[in-house]
């Protein structure tokens, strides 16, 4: 399995998702602001992911500033860290998680702990959530294939693979344990316009696994489920809402109501981290919009007139009345009327 980030010797070490999967480049990142660039230029993506690696930058940080070696430089300095990491990418609610994990590990320390023991103790906590989310998506995976006991054709959009998590992955980790099964015919990979998430990231993950794929532009999901070739839809998410409307992927709405219109189960897959109880409804979820060259270009190519006007919002919110489960590391909740704990 392919991993987006290892953490060795005061470097954290990021696969850059950006040049998958005609190049394999690995980041290094040793400060906290190289991690918080490596998130905002989508270096790194993925909601579990993008919560890891903020971890990550903040030891790093404490890493960095043991020699200044006081309390007061610690306090402010960590307060500053958090600060800026919050600031990176606003939809995904694995980020705040995250941070605030690393914040209430750091309310426990106390003024005898010299600043080397601050940095191994965050250090630790950066890894336990790495560790963590390993389990839980293994968790997801387990209860997710439980959803079929026979070979089915699904259907998926954006990542949300090992590149997407820190390891096995949400909605790819179901797949990969139904593969284990030997209940997938075969996945069909959304292109997932604009930023190719499905096509470059998915299908790479896919073949490097020897999953069957096949590879669909997001306009050709409609027709392939009037057609009778989609048992399943699997999905990620950003941010669930109290009552169980999604924050996901632009594009996974339109595919919550063809699924809707066909009968077929529309599935979210995500750790209990990415459930924000602070919000009642979707309609309280930030949605990112990312730069209009992001549309306009593919990969440095010009695709539209350079002066063309442009929206584009990175996620969409779904509906909880339009989604059949939401499967978390404790099991599969069925909807539309969650009541997610
Ligand atoms: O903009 P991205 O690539 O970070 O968006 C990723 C998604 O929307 C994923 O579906 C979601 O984060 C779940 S990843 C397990």
């Amino acid at each position: 399995m392919f991993a987006a980030m290892h953490y060795e010797n005061s470097c954290l070490h990021l696969i850059d998702q950006r040049l998958l999967p005609s190049q394999e480049i690995w980041l290094k990142c040793t400060t906290l602001e190289t991690v918080a660039k490596a998130i905002e230029d989508m270096v790194v993506r993925g909601a579990p992911a993008i919560g890891c690696a903020a971890a990550w930058g903040i030891a790093l940080d404490a890493q960095r500033n043991q020699a200044k070696g006081s309390w007061a430089a610690f306090k402010s300095t960590f307060a500053a860290g958090i600060e800026r990491m919050a600031r990176t990418r606003p939809t995904a609610v694995n980020l705040f998680y995250a941070l605030d994990a690393m914040k209430l590990h750091a309310a426990t320390f106390d003024d005898s702990m010299t600043m080397q023991e601050v940095s191994q103790a965050l250090t630790a906590r950066a890894q336990l959530l790495t560790d963590d989310d390993i389990r839980t998506c293994k968790a997801i995976g387990h209860h997710g294939a439980s959803l079929t006991s026979t070979a089915v054709n699904v259907l998926t959009h954006c990542n949300t693979g090992s590149l997407a998590t820190a390891g096995y992955g949400t909605a790819l980790g179901i797949i990969r344990a139904m593969q284990s099964q030997g209940h997938i015919k075969n996945v069909w990979v959304d292109e997932t316009r604009p930023y190719l998430q499905g096509a470059r990231l998915t299908a790479f993950e896919l073949g490097q696994d020897k999953i069957p794929y096949t590879l669909i532009t997001d306009s050709m999901a409609g027709y392939l489920m009037q057609l009778g070739k989609v048992d399943f839809v699997f999905v990620g998410a950003d941010r669930i809402a109290a009552n169980g409307d999604t924050a996901n992927k632009i594009g996974t709405y339109g595919l919550a109501v063809l699924c809707k219109h066909h009968n077929i189960p529309f599935v979210v897959a995500a750790p209990k981290a990415t459930i924000d109880f602070k919000i009642k409804s979707g309609a309280q979820i930030p949605v990112e919009e990312r730069p209009a060259a992001e549309l306009k270009e593919i990969q440095g190519l010009s695709i539209a007139p350079a002066n063309a006007r442009v929206w584009n919002p990175s996620f969409d919110v779904t509906p909880a009345s339009l989604i059949h489960a939401i499967v978390t590391e404790d099991g599969v909740f069925n909807g539309p009327n969650f009541t997610l704990s």
